[in-house]
């Protein structure tokens, strides 16, 4: 069982339940771009409608009353609450304040992440994260939402796994804005990201009061296959590698480090020494300001073994492992053990598992019901887990994704991670086995 005070929650996020894309002065984010060219996703859906929040919010709440829930996790779209003109856009406020109203109506509190990927377009053109105003624009509206919100939100995460703003955005390019950038430029940009996140901070310090606030990046921890303390060093050091598989930009030091730490690793200041962005003292201090809680998206884990030179070697999946429906989605339950565990023993700091889910290939049976063991299996599994390292290190709360099957992102409508199942051909929401397992969970308050 976890502790009495465990917050259990459902996440969400603006773009990918919204709809109503272009209603009450909302403009164009960059997925609302990226989505026009039906090539950029698999089955060439977009965010227009999908679960349809932005009207139905009344009945999302509905629903997260009934699991039980005590917080839902949600994002603001930036391109509701702020026009083109850099002003408040009180029609898209509104949207938020009924449902945090609405939220309140039953004792659920919002969780309010500011930045889930959506930027609005109108930022892009002028430069995006390579804008050096960028982290200006950002406190702005933060300032707008917080003294908005003021009297409903009072916990905050201002940024969504980065790793995947940068390196799925501006890197792979395989989501929006699917702008490439050289290291020089990935380099600034992260920089300009992390400015955004430490003066965020600073505005939510200033304007709510009890404000909790967090930072919410995603990893994939090493998982050791065996009980060695040298395997487990050597997973612990390649989980902050910087540079780990070439992948600077998707991995967790370069963001976490500034922001738990105040300054990068020393290995970014020695590999990238041509090409460093300008940093200084002051910069560093802002970034590094106080937060609450490591909010961390987790799905998946890598397990690793040593060889007999004691070098760290990847397992492969054996034959016939469980797998979510799509590609990165192997059920690796020790990832919330030794996920958090890594992440607490370098930066000391309560931790909230913002998501973790289970995609599938989920149908409506002839019973009219949506049977899906597997996610069901998948939650019991990972939550066995999470308990057992909530008896070491601190974990405050669990948000499972998603509360609803959403958009998903270049997956488009394919993929389903919902505890709800929405039936796109009639906007219909069908609770999924999983969705009343979860509500037993929370009831008995563990496993
Ligand atoms: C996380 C995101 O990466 O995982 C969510 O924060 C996303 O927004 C979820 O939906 C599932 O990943 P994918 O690749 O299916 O979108």
């Amino acid at each position: 069982m976890f502790n009495i005070d465990f917050i259990f929650g459902a996440s969400t996020a603006s773009y990918q339940i919204e709809g109503s894309i272009d209603k009450d002065g909302k403009t164009s984010s960059i997925w609302d771009t990226f989505t026009k060219t039906k090539e950029n996703i698999l089955d060439g859906s977009d965010g227009s409608i999908v679960c349809d929040s932005y009207i139905k919010y009344k009945d999302d709440v509905k629903l997260l009353h009934e699991l039980g829930v005590k917080a839902y996790r949600f994002s603001i779209a930036w391109s509701r609450v702020i026009d083109k003109n850099n002003n408040p856009n009180q029609k898209g406020l509104d949207y938020y304040i009924n449902l945090c109203k609405e939220l309140r109506k039953y004792n659920i509190k919002p969780y309010v992440t500011l930045y889930h990927w959506d930027m609005p377009q109108w930022l892009e053109d002028i430069g995006g994260f390579l804008n050096d105003e960028i982290s200006n624009y950002f406190m702005h509206y933060t300032d707008v939402v917080t003294k908005a919100f003021d009297g409903y939100v009072s916990d905050y995460i201002t940024i969504n796994e980065p790793q995947c703003i940068m390196f799925l955005g501006h890197r792979l390019c395989v989501h929006a804005p699917g702008v490439k950038y050289n290291d020089k430029e990935m380099l600034k940009a992260i920089h300009n990201l992390l400015l955004c996140h430490g003066k965020s901070v600073k505005i939510i310090r200033k304007n709510v009061k009890n404000s909790t606030v967090g930072f919410a990046p995603c990893s994939r921890p090493m998982i050791p296959t065996t009980n060695d303390q040298l395997l487990y060093k050597k997973c612990y050091e390649e989980y902050y590698k910087l540079d780990r598989d070439n992948e600077y930009p998707n991995n967790v030091s370069i963001y976490s480090d500034p922001v738990f730490l105040g300054d990068y690793p020393k290995e970014y200041y020695e590999k990238f020494k041509d090409i460093l962005p300008k940093i200084t003292k002051e910069d560093l201090e802002l970034i590094n300001q106080p937060v609450d809680y490591i909010y961390q998206n987790f799905y998946s884990g890598t397990f690793y073994s040593l060889d007999k030179d004691n070098n760290l070697v990847k397992e492969p999946f054996p034959f016939g492992y469980p797998e979510g429906n799509i590609d990165w989605l192997q059920v690796v339950p020790q990832t919330l053990y030794y996920g958090p565990k890594y992440l607490y023993e370098r930066y000391k700091k309560p931790i909230i598992i913002s998501e973790n889910g289970f995609c599938n290939n989920d149908v409506i049976s002839l019973d009219g019901k949506i049977h899906d063991p597997e996610r069901i299996d998948y939650i019991n599994r990972y939550l066995i887990e999470l308990e057992k390292i909530s008896k070491e290190i601190p974990i405050k709360g669990y948000f499972y994704w998603s509360l609803f099957d959403n958009f998903e992102w270049n997956s488009g409508l394919k993929k389903r991670f919902g505890l709800v199942y929405i039936d796109y051909k009639n906007g219909n929401r069908i609770k999924k086995d999983s969705y009343f397992e979860y509500k037993k969970i929370i009831e008995k308050g563990g496993i």
